[in-house]
């Protein structure tokens, strides 16, 4: 169980008042199943575009579709009872201006039901950002490194470093006063990310930024450790179901191959059984 209320769906303000309080926890989900799990733990489940990368073997997010974020974004709403659902504005879907930007976050919260979008972009996103908030869509921004401008960065690297730590801290201002509920501070030296944390107003959630942010976000294929050859340093693996998954289905190969599988309890008599139908 969470910190947020029990009692009703988590909304953008619960998440804005948890500032300075027990940690945000959030994790991605993509499908119905994994959002179930998510919601008996977590305040949001991120319908990230990850899911390009994560479920469909793209190199990038770049190629991540309206369809694809709606599709995920429904199935991960049918799963949740309390934890909030933000669901993150594809590339190409929000830059050209407020607009382009308004139109598919409202097409997003509609078709999926998410009360929340994500975002990439700090100052230059400012004016969209304010935008969206003041008609009714509640965003959550995304600084540091944003994976969608991966070219331009030219890789995932740490940004904030050296000179370029007053151009985060202006982002993240930037975003605050544009009306953003909270803030993702991705790949963020973990001094820099402290001192965003202690001088804005809303919540900061770190993914590889320390352990100073108001809450924590980590994909959730990452922490489960689904992928055996995937290991970014900001990640804990809580789990190796990629090992586990590997080592059931040769089980299942074996068995199958062998004629073990399936066995006698795993058939259809020729007479119907009395009792209850199995
Ligand atoms: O797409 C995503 O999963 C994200 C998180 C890594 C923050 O944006």
């Amino acid at each position: 169980m969470s910190a947020t209320s029990a009692l009703r769906p988590v909304l953008p303000p619960d998440i804005r008042a948890r500032k300075g309080q027990v940690p945000l926890v959030v994790l991605t989900a993509y499908t119905t199943p994994m959002a179930r799990l998510v919601d008996a733990h977590c305040d949001i489940a991120l319908v990230g575009d990850s899911v390009g990368m994560v479920l469909h073997g793209l190199p990038s997010t770049l190629g991540v579709t309206m369809e694809m974020m709606i599709l995920h974004g429904r199935a991960v709403v049918r799963g949740l009872t309390r934890a909030m659902a933000v669901v993150d504005m594809p590339f190409g879907s929000y830059e050209e201006g407020p607009a382009q930007a308004y139109r598919n976050a409202v097409r997003l919260m509609v078709e999926t039901g998410a009360p929340a979008v994500k975002l990439e972009g700090g100052v230059h996103m400012a004016e969209t950002i304010a935008f969206l908030t003041r008609r009714g869509v509640p965003v959550m921004a995304h600084i540091g490194l944003t994976p969608q401008a991966v070219n331009t960065l030219g890789g995932y690297k740490v940004v904030g470093r050296d000179a370029e730590a007053a151009g985060v801290m202006a982002d993240a201002e930037a975003v605050q006063a544009a009306g953003a509920f909270a803030v993702v501070l991705e790949k963020v030296p973990v001094s820099l990310s402290a001192r965003i944390t202690q001088t804005l107003a809303i919540p900061t959630i770190g993914i590889g930024a320390g352990a100073h942010c108001d809450g924590q976000v980590l994909v959730v294929d990452d922490m489960l450790g689904i992928f055996t050859d995937f290991r970014p340093k900001f990640v804990k693996r809580y789990g190796e179901l990629g090992t586990a998954a590997d080592q059931a289905i040769a089980a299942y190969a074996q068995d199958v191959r062998a004629r073990r599988f399936p066995g006698p309890e795993h058939g259809f008599a020729d007479e119907a059984p009395k009792g209850p139908q199995s």
